[in-house]
């Protein structure tokens, strides 16, 4: 993530934000009126973002006129389907500049990009006694694959901390990181308060040591420009239904001198060199890691997903969604009973270094209650413990409401999820 950008971003000033022109009106189900008549106010793009017509228009037209599995057929729907599939590697390749094709991986999403790096590379390398350093922000997808080394192998956790109002500094990396810690596996944007974490800084450390980085990308990737050779990460893991595209499909990126020491971790179709009565050898990567038919159409539709992305700019992205989230920090503030959650008191309304994502509680209702409160004035937010358990201890609380913002997104929008708060809550007091 530029963090350059991101802060010249936040000096937007808080009137007029406005989406990039258009950006509402290409996405066909934000017309689609709440069932109480309400206009939707779609906040929870987080958990998943809805599609642009462009992605909409690829998945149709690879079902309609270019479809067929990939990698296995000599007759023209297959050419077509094996050329657009690779197609959207190649798209992803740049998404992330990363330097070969062969570097991206097509996965399920971020949980299976994650999970392919547990069993595929940490597994073999880890030993009992070897630790594996996560922040306090990742999500389960990014702590229960560690666990499962744990169970397996013996290898420990070992956790940073942020402070309690959220804040977090590489000097909280450099304090946790032990003689034992043999990898280091680390959100690059929390998908609770979307803090954005140091990971170039966090990456050059772990590398002084010798230790290996993988990157949940799943939040950062949506909200800024990634460059995994800027970063210098081992891994990096995307995944397509937030970045706008199709849910089932994801992208794993992975040096090409670790991808290729790696065994693969799933055995089937089409990640074979040659299968013989008692032997099998392995194709080279990409395609040792894609075992059986891979998510074709969603594959297509993430490439068309990042092209319709890109084209936005990424400056027009990142200003758009600091002025929102500033405008969102402001507003929550003025709204009685209400704390915010991972918002540092007092700068937060400046705070530079996070994404379009906000985090609350109130005083009177539960996380859920609100939730639901706001789903009456048609405002979808997403409540609960947002799969980052450890986090929420760490707060003290066992559930958040959270609003997040994508490029649909306008100040009517936050205007409307803090009036509609203001009126909810009345109900439970
Ligand atoms: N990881 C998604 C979220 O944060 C589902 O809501």
């Amino acid at each position: 993530m530029d963090m350059s950008q991101r802060f010249t971003a936040a000096a937007v000033p808080l009137s007029g934000v406005s989406p990039p022109v258009g950006a509402r009106g290409e996405f066909p189900i934000l017309a689609v009126p709440h069932p109480d008549g309400k206009p939707l106010v779609y906040l929870d793009s987080a958990a998943s973002a809805q599609k642009p017509q462009a992605v909409l228009d690829a998945l149709m037209r690879t079902y309609t006129s270019a479809y067929a599995n990939v990698h296995r057929g000599m007759h023209h729907l297959a050419n077509l389907a094996t050329a657009d599939y690779e197609q959207a590697r190649e798209r992803v390749r740049a998404f992330l500049n990363a330097e070969h094709a062969e570097e991206i991986i097509f996965t399920g999403g971020s949980t299976d990009a994650l999970n392919l790096v547990a069993s595929s590379f940490a597994e073999p390398m880890l030993e009992a006694g070897d630790e594996v350093l996560v922040s306090i922000f990742e999500h389960h997808a990014n702590i229960v694959p560690w666990h499962f080394l744990r169970e397996r192998k013996g290898v420990r956790l070992r956790w940073a901390m942020c402070d309690e109002a959220g804040r977090f500094g590489l000097e909280d990396f450099r304090r946790a990181f032990s003689e034992r810690v043999k990898l280091v596996a680390v959100t690059h944007m929390s998908n609770v308060t979307g803090a954005v974490l140091p990971v170039k800084e966090i990456i050059a450390l772990a590398h002084e040591r010798g230790v290996p980085v993988v990157v949940d990308g799943s939040q950062a990737a949506v909200h800024g420009r990634v460059d995994v050779r800027e970063l210098g990460c081992d891994f990096y893991a995307v995944t397509g239904h937030k970045l706008y595209g199709p849910s089932g499909v994801g992208a794993l990126y992975g040096k090409r001198e670790l991808l290729r020491r790696m065994r693969p971790w799933r055995g089937g179709g089409e990640m074979i060199r040659e299968v013989t009565l008692d032997d099998v050898s392995y194709a080279e990567p990409p395609h040792r890691f894609e075992a059986g038919t891979p998510p074709i159409a969603q594959a297509v539709g993430l490439g068309a997903a990042l092209e319709w992305l890109q084209a936005w700019g990424w400056e027009r992205v990142v200003s758009h969604e600091a002025a929102l989230r500033a405008h969102a920090l402001e507003c929550l503030h003025g709204v009685e009973g209400v704390r915010l959650i991972g918002v540092p008191p007092a700068d937060g309304a400046l705070d530079a270094e996070a994404g379009a994502i906000v985090s609350f509680v109130a005083e009177d209702a539960h996380a859920h209650d609100i939730a639901t409160a706001l789903d009456h004035y048609g405002v979808a937010v997403r409540a609960g413990h947002h799969c980052a358990q450890p986090l929420m201890s760490h707060f003290g609380v066992d559930a958040t409401a959270r609003a997040s913002f994508a490029l649909y997104n306008d100040h009517d929008d936050v205007e409307a999820l803090a009036r509609s708060l203001r009126d909810g809550l009345k109900l439970f007091r």
